[in-house]
């Protein structure tokens, strides 16, 4: 995931800090409280969910609990995924993102450090939040890693809008140039009301502003079974709405995990990458060391064509042993589960072409559909 990503990307996470110090400097006791710091605000974002209404950005600890350690742990996700997204092509004129319960900017400052090209790109930020003070933190910082990059910063525009308020969607259509993105960054749970809700606000948002480009929405979530089940939840309402599912599914059908009661649920593990010393090192500090990241992931927008021959899969799980293959993984499709016999070598997350047979063989555990030597007939497909 991490393989394409230009090293100047990491070389501006690197970096962060600096910028950090300037818009948020610690004082050395909020500097030696940081890692207990960073394991309450984990704390409260897992297991003591229930007293998250206790909003996070009011506890100066907290809120520099996510500027130093939730802030880079999310742009390291991101810039994971978000080179291997088709996403629409940018535009020569001014573009805009909007992203919701955008905290310090993060998908922005995400996007503007995974593409470099973007930078130079008159791309308008929309940035919204039920907070003021983030959004307020994440534009200074846009602003000090455009002075250490030597560019030009992105116009920032913020809006306090929780979003069952509309997205402060009047506010938004004015003067706003062609939607490139919409994005929702770890937001979808903590909506009480579930995820479907974002949907009709969102279409009328992309029709607001997109001047007949077709701009994509892209949700991440955290990799764990309330951010997978929200991303699946998003998914099937949003398909019956007519939008198209184009990442990391690989079809349009119901989804697999859906039916079989959600359990598992769709999310992604990978080696976490090599990250700045520092970040590694207050992870540890915190109790939060980290071998692997996870993530739920979901690109809508209009449908992909000319996929080639065979039917699209997304391997899903990491290679496990079978009675008949050392190496089987589970993937993702439009039929339904499938067991890729000897899927060893293939990445997880990676999208597959196979061929199905009229009347395939089901795995008795799983249920899934048994293809034994995918590999062999579908080379070409990779
Ligand atoms: C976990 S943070 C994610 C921030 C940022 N998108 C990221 O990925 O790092 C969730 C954000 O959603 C905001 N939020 C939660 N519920 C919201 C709501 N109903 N309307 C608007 N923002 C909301 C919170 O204030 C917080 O900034």
């Amino acid at each position: 995931m991490f393989a394409g990503m230009p090293v100047d990307s990491w070389q501006l996470l690197d970096r962060l800090p600096e910028a950090l110090d300037r818009v948020r400097p610690l004082s050395s006791r909020q500097a030696k409280e940081l890692p207990e710091d960073v394991a309450a605000l984990s704390r409260l974002l897992t297991t003591e969910r229930d007293r998250m209404g206790l909003s996070y950005w009011s506890s100066p600890g907290l809120i520099s609990a996510y500027l130093h350690y939730f802030l880079p742990w999310n742009l390291v996700r991101l810039l994971g995924v978000l080179g291997g997204l088709p996403l629409p092509p940018v535009g020569t004129g001014d573009m805009a993102i909007v992203d919701v319960g955008s905290g310090p900017l993060t998908v922005p400052l995400a996007l503007w450090l995974a593409f470099p090209e973007l930078r130079t790109v008159r791309m308008h930020v929309h940035a919204m939040d039920k907070s003021i003070q983030p959004l307020k933190m994440g534009k200074a910082l846009l602003a000090e890693m455009s002075r250490l990059a030597g560019v030009p910063v992105w116009p920032v525009h913020l809006t306090k809008s929780p979003i069952l308020h509309r997205f402060g969607l009047g506010r938004l259509s004015g003067d706003m140039p062609p939607v490139w993105l919409v994005a929702f960054g770890n937001v979808l749970n903590e909506l009480p009301g579930g995820a479907g809700q974002v949907l009709p606000q969102l279409q009328g948002m992309l029709h607001a502003g997109s001047a007949g480009r077709t701009p994509a929405a892209f949700f991440m979530e955290p990799g764990t079974r309330l951010g997978g089940k929200s991303i699946m939840e998003l998914r099937s309402i949003a398909l019956a709405e007519g939008w198209q599912a184009r990442h990391p599914c690989p079809h349009n059908g119901e989804c697999p995990l859906v039916r079989r009661g959600g359990s598992p649920w769709c999310h992604f593990v990978v080696d976490a990458p090599k990250v700045p010393a520092h970040l590694a090192d207050l992870s540890v500090r915190a109790g939060l060391g980290k071998a692997s990241l996870s993530l739920s992931m979901l690109l809508l927008g209009e449908s992909l064509a000319g996929r080639g021959d065979g039917l699209p899969a997304r391997v899903l799980s990491a290679p496990f042993a079978t009675a008949a293959n050392p190496r089987a993984r589970y993937a993702c499709s439009a039929k339904g589960l499938l067991l890729l016999g000897d899927a060893g070598d293939v990445g997880q997350g990676e999208q597959v072409l196979v061929q199905v047979p009229a009347s395939p063989r089901l795995d008795p555990r799983s249920r899934a559909i048994c293809l034994p030597r995918f590999l062999e007939g579908n080379k070409a497909g990779r």
